[in-house]
């Protein structure tokens, strides 16, 4: 039967070029994107769609996967698909919810668990004969993570695999293409997830595995040359890793006609512009780098109102863009680095959808250009991937994350450039000895905060009064939540010495020991 599923991918591929595609249908989990990156890192290419908008005019999709949820398929407000046109055309794999959704809507029974079928668990008996357990072998550990589970299940439903507690850990539907599990394949203690998910997308949905950061580059540069023929396009960067990998790749399809503009709004990390200038010079980018310091710390005199900083730096930059834009002729498009992430349409517990996708506030609408965002179907990892491919330096690719209004949001209270210089001298100190120490590529972000306090201290015989600061470093897959990375105390004591010793206006250090939630990773 996957023969067949795989000789009509094949046809489909061939005839039209179109990019074959899993359908992971999110019915509210928060574990959602992990399976799109799950089968992404299958070399498969997957789209999460609302668990209603299913493109049944798509003829690119070979496979189905249904989500976990937060709800009970019996609560009033829970998600409900309609399935009936999707279960006999294509392979579904029902997740958790989605497994408990599919045995429900049948005639089975679906009632809350108790405790003890709650996280850990092993599979003690499996059905050898599915192809989505091919080479999983019974006893292997695999993760429950939902309230409710599956206790009778509808005629034509058969059993394939139980745990000590739970009964029916997977079924299959007789005469479909359709499996149910109620663990979760897509998280790390489900040992063997990525083999069973594997078996569903290579085996049953036949995907020929053929998405990769290579295979992307060549049909995004065409496609963009076809997209923009002879337009001209501008682009704001930012040192980020996602709006550099944006400029490289329409360099490689449009050469000249890329204009990228760096404004440098005086918040940078230390040499930060002039680095990232000579970086970007030595990728062959068309640069215009604007020094607009004066303008944004005037602007910003005085102000000490987290969000008012935010809301003068980001008109700021809008201004200055759109004016270095507007000296350029004939420009059609703006270039963004929207990424997956940012464009994934999630469910809120309501039901409600909501798009969390940020342009650069709201540059699009003021500067009336269409937008060209090459990167919106990718997750962060493959980005870099993407980036790695294509030559990057690597400093450019593993750079941590930094806030568009940079070293302003680690300033409490107002900023001067005293305060932005002492932050620099000391951000420069920490961020140099994680990369000495081998720690840069362990923590997800790292900065230093100038904190709005002065306390004493004494220096040879001289009492001081002078600033104190807070380092910040954190571990996190996607900044939605993270833990403060456990950093050795002689690498922090090396740290504090130095910069006690040599950045003028600091005598006392702190280390930041707060995870998110309840703190939030910048202080402001
Ligand atoms: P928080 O502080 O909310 O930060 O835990 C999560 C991630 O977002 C970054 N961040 C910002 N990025 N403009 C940005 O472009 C901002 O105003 C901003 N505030 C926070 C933060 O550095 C972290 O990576």
């Amino acid at each position: 039967m996957s023969r067949i599923f795989s000789t009509f991918a094949d046809i489909i591929h061939t005839s039209q070029k179109m990019q074959e595609k899993i359908v992971i249908l999110d019915f509210g989990s928060q574990t959602t994107q992990l399976i799109g990156r799950r089968v992404r890192e299958l070399n498969t290419y997957c789209e999460i769609i609302p668990y209603n908008k299913f493109p049944h005019d798509d003829p690119s999709v070979i496979g189905v996967i249904l989500s976990g949820s937060p709800f009970s398929v019996y609560d009033e407000k829970s998600f409900k698909a309609d399935l009936s046109k999707i279960r006999k055309r294509l392979p579904v794999l029902g997740i958790c919810y989605g497994a408990q959704f599919m045995a429900w809507t049948d005639g089975g029974k679906v009632e809350p668990a108790g405790t003890r079928e709650y996280g850990r668990a092993h599979l003690e008996y499996i059905d050898a004969s599915e192809p989505i357990f091919k080479d999983i072998e019974p006893g292997t550990q695999v993760w429950m993570s939902h309230g409710d589970t599956i206790t009778e299940i509808p005629s034509g439903f058969r059993r394939i695999a139980s745990t000590d507690k739970v009964e029916i850990a997977a079924y299959r539907v007789e005469g479909e293409q359709t499996w149910g599990v109620q663990f979760h394949p897509e998280v790390y203690h489900s040992v063997k997830g990525t083999q069973l998910l594997k078996n569903f997308v290579v085996d049953v949905c036949g995907s020929k595995q053929d998405w990769s950061a290579a295979s992307f580059i060549e049909t995004t540069v065409n496609e963009l040359r076809q997209q923009l023929g002879d337009d001209k396009v501008v682009l704001g960067l930012s040192g980020g890793v996602d709006s550099s990998v944006v400029a490289v790749l329409l360099n490689k399809a449009i050469g000249k006609n890329l204009t990228c503009i760096f404004v440098d709004h005086g918040m940078l990390r230390k040499d930060e512009f002039h680095d990232v200038m000579r970086d970007y010079q030595g990728l062959g980018l068309n640069v215009i780098g604007v020094d607009a310091s004066a303008k944004f710390f005037k602007e910003l005199e005085g102000v000490t109102e987290p969000e008012r900083k935010r809301k003068i730096i980001g008109k700021g930059f809008i201004d200055v863009f759109d004016e270095e834009a507007h000296k350029l002729k004939d420009v059609k498009w703006l270039a963004q680095g929207t990424i997956y992430p940012d464009c994934i349409e999630s469910l809120s517990i309501t039901g409600t959808v909501i798009k969390s996708h940020h342009n650069v506030g709201g540059l699009p609408e003021k500067m009336n250009l269409k937008l060209c965002e090459p990167l919106r179907l990718l997750f962060k990892d493959e980005v870099r991937a993407v980036g790695r491919e294509l030559g990057m330096p690597e400093h450019l690719i593993s750079r941590h994350p930094f806030p568009g209004p940079g070293l302003a949001v680690r300033i409490l209270g107002d900023i001067t450039p005293e305060k932005v210089r002492i932050l620099q001298d000391a951000d420069k100190i920490f961020i140099d000895g994680l990369r000495q120490w081998g720690l840069y590529d362990k923590v997800w972000q790292a900065g230093v905060i100038l904190l709005p306090v002065q306390s004493v201290g004494v220096m040879g015989d001289e009492r001081t009064y002078e600033r104190a600061v807070a380092l910040r470093a954190v571990t996190s897959t996607d900044a939605m939540t993270a833990d403060w990375a456990h950093l050795p105390y002689e690498f922090l004591a090396e740290v504090s010495n130095k910069i006690i010793n040599h950045v003028k206006g600091v005598n006392r250090v702190a280390y930041d020991i707060s995870s998110k939630p309840p703190a939030t990773i910048e202080w402001e």
